[in-house]
């Protein structure tokens, strides 16, 4: 059995915006999917999975259309999170030459799925470092990355940035514009986190951004608008200055909302974070149900967060330093 970590993210800013090349700067946060493979030589591909939703579930899946898993979470979000999980190990075939192999996957992961923590970037990221290595080949992380989106882009069918795989992948904050993904300076934030229990679908969320462009030339200049806040979010965070950093998270918040991706739980917490004293709050990752990101040294956010209604669970999240991690 070999076994790799990747950690989850939050967006302090872009998202949605770096689908259509505006900056993004996710940020790695110490929460994990472990990723355990084992070889098989007859070809299969089965896949056992624990604690992917916040309540956590056991799958064992044959890799076969027609076998459904039996579980308590959505079956959209387990199919999805199958198809993550194929997408890497065909990525592992083609990087090793391989082509036959099969493996017995083990997933444990305490980044809830689907939620706008990059759940699915943590395991594809973990899947290929274990698989490529149980078959004797390194990859560099940047190198995972790459095939990490490249695993994304064909499950979101082509509506996918580099973002998230790349900060899951090289871990800290990151920059990333189109192709360009780079590892950045980020102060100790003090992130508190928002879950709703629930989760939105990244396809479906990405389409109806770009239905809106299509339709409303203000839902361009929304997304362009988008990109000037990350470009001023990029200052704030060089200089440390958290006062300004939440007041553009704020507005980033405003401006997702315009786009149609926020919901209302995802909005009461937010003000639920700002009511408590939270320098800024917004959503993170493709929102329409799942977390925020707020800015609060204090234990105002926490608390109040933990009364809000809507709110199932809110934690502090620690930077992770680390991007994907060798276990055994
Ligand atoms: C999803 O975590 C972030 C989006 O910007 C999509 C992407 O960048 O691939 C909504």
């Amino acid at each position: 059995m070999t076994r790799s970590s990747a950690p989850g993210k939050v967006y302090l800013f872009g998202e949605h915006a770096v689908v259509y090349g505006e900056p993004a700067v996710p940020c790695a946060i110490e929460r994990r999917a472990r990723v355990g493979v084992q070889r098989r030589d007859d070809g299969k591909l089965r896949v056992h999975a624990e604690d992917l939703s916040l309540d956590g579930f056991t799958v064992e899946y044959g890799g076969s259309a027609d076998e459904q898993p039996d579980v308590d979470v959505s079956e959209s979000l387990v199919t999805a999170a199958m198809g993550y999980v194929d997408g890497a190990i065909e990525q592992v075939r083609e990087v090793t030459g391989e082509e036959e192999v099969g493996f017995d996957v083990t997933i444990e992961s305490d980044i809830p799925l689907g939620a706008g923590l990059g759940s699915s970037a943590a395991v594809v990221v973990a899947a290929i470092d274990a698989a490529t290595r149980e078959l004797g080949v390194e990859l560099e992380p940047t190198e995972i990355a790459e095939r990490a989106f490249r695993t994304e882009y064909e499950v979101q069918e082509g509506q996918a940035s580099r973002a998230d795989t790349f900060c899951s992948a090289t871990g800290g904050a990151v920059r990333v514009e189109g192709e360009d993904c780079g590892s950045i300076e980020a102060p100790d934030l003090p992130l508190v986190i928002g879950f709703d229990g629930g989760a939105g679908d990244t396809g479906e969320l990405v389409a109806g951004v770009r239905n809106l462009r299509e339709e409303y030339p203000f839902a361009e200049d929304t997304v362009a608008a988008i990109g000037d806040v990350v470009r001023n979010g990029e200052e704030a965070l060089e200089a440390g200055d958290l006062e300004e950093l939440g007041r553009l998270m704020n507005f980033n918040h405003g401006l997702l909302s315009a786009l149609g991706v926020s919901s209302r739980s995802l909005d009461s917490m937010v003000w639920g974070a700002r009511d408590a004293g939270a320098y800024g709050a917004k959503l993170t990752g493709a929102g329409g149900g799942g977390c925020i990101v707020a800015l609060d040294p204090t234990d105002e956010t926490e608390t109040a967060l933990s009364y809000t209604p809507g709110c199932e669970e809110t934690f502090r999240a620690e930077l992770a330093e680390t991007g994907v991690e060798r276990l055994e």
